[in-house]
């Protein structure tokens, strides 16, 4: 027995000292991490005096701290998280204890003015975050001393009122993101000390009218994300980069050749193209640009259906809220193309031609489709999700699904249908089918046809009702009752 208790004790002891004693009293130590976050404290909680940390990063965030006094961080940090605090002093030793190992520090939404002088400890610093904050004062010496080690830096509605000129001192920064801020003009040497380094680029909700000219030096950007300004040209793009990923939704953009000109260069490179809520009046003529797997260019204005080129890797499209009023040519010829997205345009037909055999996700919500006849959709079709709500629909043929046997979910929920399809009993894969919001849908013996396939599946989700039963009930209980 005593033995048993010994080593008990002894594995305890093991594992308290393996793992390390928490610093502070108030929080929980687990892994890597020290979880303070949400415990309404309203000041650093003190040091457990002696205790030798072991752990690397401090999440303090969701609390009502408002100053970080000198020796209340641990050494050893590497990361700390103050977000959700309304911190507005920091006393100018505070992060010595941790000073050459902390690499990464954020504070979202708290009450910083000034860019602290406790960086000035910081000598291995690589990544920082302030968003939400009323930084006034752009204490320069210490963006100096922190831009040596920098090489993410993330500002998102901290009162910039102008072009950051400081950025110059920042000749490692691989990653930039300056949202939310008042930036014009930008200079046309804005970024000549980051030619070689930046390589993603993120200025969004910034009013930007146009791409700014010191772009184009970037020889290393693969990312460039100018989101929600109002740009109405794409220009300016640095032709000597390889560009991966190029954001340019909510703005302005309605000329379509000179878009797809200014991307050549990227032809072999983009990937990803974000066009979603702008003016573009056609799809662009894009079947150069070769590496290019997901396109939005939903909510512009586009109603020709044979207008544009893609290339065939494509394959996520999004052409939902346009004017589209059939299914654009384009798509039948995207051979890789898994999931379309074509929702809230005026469609009034699916024809067999339309869509590509292997496309397992079809989004046709809201539009003008008012029958699904036997050809709708092709053989072996791989569709596995099939979203048809909000259409006119008032007749689907009797084989209309026999070409959809991997089908797992259909909705024709707010549609004209007066009777449950008995097309259904071809679905032999489906799990959930919406019927829902459909005054108009009755349930009757006509139907009874369909209580064989109801009841092999038993875990089918089933929604909507027919006159005062639920369509479930009706399969399951009701139909039963209907003589053959
Ligand atoms: C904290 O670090 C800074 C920069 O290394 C140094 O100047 C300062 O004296 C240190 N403060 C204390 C209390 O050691
Ligand atoms: C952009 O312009 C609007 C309207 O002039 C203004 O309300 C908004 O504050 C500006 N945004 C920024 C980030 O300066
Ligand atoms: C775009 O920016 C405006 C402010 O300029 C903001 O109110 C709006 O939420 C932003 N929209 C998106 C989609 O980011
Ligand atoms: C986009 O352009 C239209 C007119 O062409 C204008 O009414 C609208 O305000 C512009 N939107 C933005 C976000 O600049
Ligand atoms: C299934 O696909 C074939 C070949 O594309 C087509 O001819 C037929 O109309 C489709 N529908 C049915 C119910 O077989
Ligand atoms: C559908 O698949 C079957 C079996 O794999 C094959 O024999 C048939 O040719 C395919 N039909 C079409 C139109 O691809
Ligand atoms: C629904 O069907 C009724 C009766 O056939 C028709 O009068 C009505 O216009 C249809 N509604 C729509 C949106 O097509």
């Amino acid at each position: 027995m005593t033995t048993v208790i010994t080593t008990g004790l002894a594995f305890l002891l093991t594992v308290s000292l393996t793992m390390g004693d928490c610093p502070y009293q108030e929080c929980v130590c687990r892994n890597k991490d020290i979880k303070c976050q949400n415990q309404g404290l309203d000041k650093m909680p003190p040091l457990i005096a002696g205790s030798v940390n072991t752990y690397q990063v401090l999440m303090i965030q969701n609390n009502r701290i408002t100053s970080i006094p000198d020796k209340s961080i641990p050494s050893g940090l590497t990361e700390i998280d103050f977000g959700n605090n309304p911190i507005s002093d920091i006393a100018p030793s505070a992060f010595n204890n941790s000073g050459s190992t902390l690499e990464t520090l954020s504070f979202t939404n708290t009450r910083l003015t000034q860019i602290p002088d406790a960086f000035l400890s910081l000598t291995k610093l690589t990544s920082l975050t302030i968003k939400n904050s009323p930084l006034q004062n752009w204490n320069l010496d210490v963006l100096k001393h922190i831009g040596a080690s920098l090489r993410e830096l993330t500002l998102n509605n901290v009162g910039l009122r102008s072009w950051p000129a400081w950025i110059a001192n920042f000749p490692s920064l691989t990653d930039l993101s300056l949202s939310n801020s008042q930036l014009t003009p930008i200079p046309d040497t804005a970024f000549n000390m980051l030619t070689s380094s930046l390589k993603r680029l993120t200025i969004v909700s910034a009013n930007l009218t146009s791409i700014p000219r010191a772009l184009t030096v970037l020889s290393n950007l693969v990312s460039l994300d100018l989101s929600n300004n109002s740009i109405t040209e794409v220009e300016n793009l640095p032709s000597q980069s390889k560009l991966e990923s190029l954001s340019l939704g909510f703005n302005n953009v309605s000329d379509g050749p000179k878009l797809v000109n200014e991307l050549s260069p990227h032809a072999a490179s983009l990937t990803y193209l974000y066009l979603h809520f702008n003016q573009l009046l056609v799809i662009p003529q894009l079947d150069h640009m070769t590496s290019l797997l997901i396109i939005h260019l939903d909510n512009n204005k586009i109603s020709d259906p044979a207008s544009g080129l893609l290339p065939s890797k494509v394959i996520n499209l999004q052409l939902s809220a346009n004017n589209f009023q059939a299914i654009p040519n384009v798509v039948r010829q995207l051979n890789k193309l898994t999931s379309l997205f074509i929702s809230d345009n005026s469609i009034q037909e699916i024809r067999l031609i339309d869509l590509p055999v292997q496309l397992s996700h079809l989004d046709i919500q809201n539009n003008a489709v008012k029958t699904l006849q036997d050809n709708t959709f092709p053989a072996n079709s791989s569709l596995r999700t099939l979203y048809l709500s909000r259409n006119p629909l008032a007749s689907i043929s009797n084989s209309a699904f026999k070409n959809l046997s991997g089908l797992d979910t259909l909705t024709l929920g707010n549609t004209n249908l007066t009777r449950v399809p008995t097309a259904l009993s071809d679905l032999a894969s489906l799990n959930t089918l919406d019927l829902s919001q459909n005054p108009r849908l009755i349930c009757t013996c006509q139907e009874a046809g369909l209580v064989a396939w109801f009841q092999a599946r038993p875990n089918l989700n089933v929604l909507g009702t027919c006159g005062d039963d639920s369509v479930h009930d009706f399969f399951t209980n009701l139909a039963t009752q209907c003589r053959r």
